[in-house]
């Protein structure tokens, strides 16, 4: 059978974890897509580095548009990062080609999801992105397919996993923000503006795109009101520990019939709730649907193993042939006319 055949944008941590994690489980990974899936081509900023892994046997691109329109080119796999710039040029060029495309951009997709999911759908290609939000935890597809015959009153959780590093570090240790921070940075997990970490930006990217999925709203990222985590304090951790609480960056989303309503900052989490048993840099989401009850996910939310793992997983869907829809309802009504209140369901 014809392999899948994958452009590989970036080969920073995760695309490292990608040609790792095809290389690894090359046959069970084959029997589950029904063919091969191939790296043939890579565009990377340093070809000198050593990743671990022999990069001589990929076709490598100056030109990263040029990726879209290869004919030896399935799929794309966009793992430059930006909300804009050269990550958007490339995601329009694939699905304007007819190609597929595979992303773990989060920003991206938090400000022009939308756009692309419409543009997939007109070009009868896949937009795919689990691994932009909560990295290895399969929550798109969890709300969007799993949960797929439920209203969903509400999604929230613990998004970056930068912020919950800090936070249960500063509670084990009774240290401030500023100690902390750095061995933070220093875990890889860290965005290439760390406020986007501390500031809540990261988590309002996630929360914005896992609130359309699951009220079939559009996503609006300008809509998040955010609280980031820098001026908590070692001792509000203590007291709010000794009322019954720990601290954590939630980011929530609920819609009813009075809209849309998002916000990210840190919360007190009760000691029995689930969310207060996340620790470091885990993440969590939990969703109540109307018949399914509480669901709860929780598992790595960045690093290579855990966000390739969303990426294959991808790949695997397209190499099936699953063009889907990328959001939770045809784009057409989701890209309806602003009102005041059209946040709402
Ligand atoms: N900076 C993010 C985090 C990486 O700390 O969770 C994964 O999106």
């Amino acid at each position: 059978t014809e392999p899948l055949k994958i452009a590989l944008a970036g080969l920073g941590t995760v695309g490292g974890g990608v040609v790792k994690l095809l290389d690894a489980n090359r046959e069970l990974i084959t029997r589950r897509a029904g063919r091969p899936i191939e790296v043939v081509a890579i565009n990377a900023r340093d070809r000198s580095r050593d990743r671990g892994f022999d990069l001589n046997r990929f076709d490598w691109v100056d030109d990263t548009t040029a990726l879209a329109t290869r004919s030896d080119v399935d799929v794309v796999v966009e793992l430059i990062g930006g909300s804009d710039g050269p990550a958007l040029t490339l995601a329009k060029a694939t699905i304007a080609s007819g190609k597929a495309f595979v992303t773990a951009n989060k920003a991206m997709i938090a400000h022009h999801g939308l756009a692309l999911a419409q543009a997939a759908q007109d070009a009868g290609t896949a937009l795919k992105y689990e691994a932009a939000v909560a990295g290895g935890i399969p929550v798109i597809k969890g709300l969007r397919e799993g949960a797929a015959a439920n209203v969903l009153s509400q999604v929230y959780g613990i998004l970056n996993g930068t912020c919950n590093y800090i936070l249960t570090r500063m509670e084990a240790e009774g240290s401030d923000f500023g100690d902390v921070l750095a061995d933070a940075q220093a875990l890889g997990f860290a965005e290439a503006d760390p406020s986007f970490d501390v500031d809540g930006v990261d988590a309002a990217h996630k929360l914005s795109i896992l609130a359309s999925l699951a009220f079939g709203t559009r996503i609006d990222f300008d809509g998040v009101r955010l609280g980031g985590i820098r001026n908590v304090l070692g001792g509000d951790i203590a007291q709010a520990r000794a009322l019954g609480f720990c601290v954590r960056l939630v980011g929530l989303a609920e819609a009813d019939a009075s809209g849309l309503f998002q916000r990210v900052h840190p919360c007190l989490v009760p000691l029995g709730h689930p969310l207060a048993h996340v620790q470091g840099a885990m993440n969590a989401v939990v969703a109540e649907g109307n018949f399914v009850g509480r669901l709860f996910f929780e598992g790595r939310g960045a690093g290579e193993g855990p966000t390739a793992s969303a990426v294959v997983a991808d790949l695997i869907d397209v190499a099936r042939g699953e063009v889907g829809p990328a959001f939770a309802m045809p784009v057409a009504s989701l890209a309806a006319p602003e009102t005041a209140d059209a946040g709402a369901r």
